[in-house]
C-alpha cells in the first residue's frame, strides 16, 4: 500500500498530502466510495456540508474498519452558516452526522467578502478549536488580503488554504502567499477537468514514466510542495491516483509543466463569489 508522505502544519500536527475529496458524489454511494477508498490507502477525506453527504463519510469510514485515528477528516462551514452561532451549529451538526467526537480540519469554504462575517468566523473557529470540536482550523479560497484580514484581527494563522489550482491555474501568487504566512496549499479540481491531459508536457512526461497523464499531474502537486485532493467513484481511478510514489518528473518536466498555467479558472472567483 501506498506510503503517503506527511505535511507540517503550523500548528503542530501533520496531514497526508494525498486526500481523498466527496464533492459530487452522490449520498446514496457515498460510503461505498469512502470505504473504497479508505481500503485502497487513502488516509484523507475531504468533506463539507453543503456536498450533503457526511452521513455517507461517516458510514464509509466505520465499514472500512480502518481506525478513525488513521483517517484524517475535513469539513467546511458553508457560505450561509457564517457567523459565531451559526458556524458552531455548523460543526456540531458536522459531528453528529458523521458520527465522530472530533474533526481533524474545518475550513471557512468561502469567505464572501460582501457578507463580512469571515472575521467572526475565524473568531468561532478558534474558539470550538481551543474547546477540542476540532483539531485545527483553516480556510478555503482566501485570497492573501482574506488571509491578513484574519490573522491581524485574531493573530491566528489558518493551517491551511484549499485553493482551485490545476495545470492551468498554476496560481504562483497565492502559493508563494500562503508559503510567507506558513500556510499549506491544498489544490481542489486538481486535474482541472482534464483540459490538460492532451498537452505536450503532459503526454510527454506520461510516456516516459509510464503513468497516466492524471497521474502525472498528481505528483506534478506533489513535487511543487501542495496537499492534494482528488475525487473518483471508480475503484480503479482510485488506485491509480493513489499510485504516484514511484515515479519523480525531471526538473525539466516541472518547468516545461509550468508553461501550461493559463490563468484560467473551472469554479468562480473568490473575491466576488457569494451563492448561499
Ligand atoms: N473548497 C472548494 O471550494 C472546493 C471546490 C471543489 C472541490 N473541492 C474538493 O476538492 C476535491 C477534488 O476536486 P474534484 O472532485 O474536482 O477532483 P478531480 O480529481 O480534479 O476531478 C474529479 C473528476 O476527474 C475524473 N478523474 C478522477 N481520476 C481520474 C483519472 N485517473 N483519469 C481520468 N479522470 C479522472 C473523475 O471522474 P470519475 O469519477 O468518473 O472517475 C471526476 O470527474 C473535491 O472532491 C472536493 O472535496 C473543494
Amino acid at each position: 500500500m501506498a506510503d503517503i508522505p506527511h505535511l507540517d502544519l503550523n500548528d503542530g500536527h501533520t496531514m497526508p498530502q494525498l486526500g481523498f475529496g466527496i464533492w459530487r458524489v452522490p449520498p446514496e454511494v457515498t460510503a461505498e466510495a469512502v470505504a473504497s477508498a479508505l481500503t485502497r490507502g487513502y488516509r484523507l477525506i475531504d468533506g463539507a456540508y453543503l456536498y450533503l453527504n457526511e452521513a455517507g463519510l461517516g458510514e464509509g469510514l466505520r465499514s472500512s474498519g480502518v481506525p478513525r485515528d488513521e483517517v484524517f477528516i475535513t469539513t467546511k462551514v458553508w457560505n450561509n452558516e457564517q457567523g459565531r452561532a451559526k458556524a458552531r451549529a455548523s460543526v456540531e451538526r458536522s459531528l453528529k452526522t458523521i458520527g465522530v467526537d472530533r474533526l481533524d480540519l474545518v475550513l471557512i469554504h468561502w469567505p464572501v467578502p460582501d457578507q463580512d462575517l469571515y472575521v467572526e468566523t475565524w473568531q468561532a473557529f478558534i474558539e470550538m478549536r481551543d474547546e477540542g470540536l476540532m483539531r485545527s482550523i483553516g480556510v478555503s479560497n482566501f485570497n492573501a488580503d482574506h488571509l491578513d484580514r484574519i490573522i491581524e484581527a485574531t493573530g491566528e494563522v489558518p493551517v491551511l488554504n484549499q485553493i482551485e489550482l490545476n495545470p492551468e491555474l498554476q496560481q504562483p501568487k497565492m502559493r508563494a502567499a500562503n508559503a510567507a504566512r506558513g500556510i499549506v496549499t491544498q489544490a481542489w479540481t486538481p486535474l482541472g477537468g482534464g483540459r490538460s491531459f492532451e498537452k505536450d508536457p503532459i503526454t510527454a512526461a506520461a510516456a516516459r514514466t509510464g503513468k497516466s497523464p492524471a497521474q502525472v499531474v498528481l505528483r506534478w502537486h506533489l513535487q511543487l510542495g501542495n496537499a492534494v485532493i482528488t475525487r473518483s467513484e471508480n475503484p480503479g481511478r482510485q488506485a491509480q491516483n493513489i499510485d504516484i510514489f514511484d515515479f519523480e518528473l525531471t526538473p525539466a518536466e516541472m518547468a516545461a509543466i509550468a508553461t501550461l498555467d493559463v490563468g484560467l479558472r473551472t469554479g468562480p472567483d473568490p473575491s466576488v463569489f457569494k451563492m448561499m
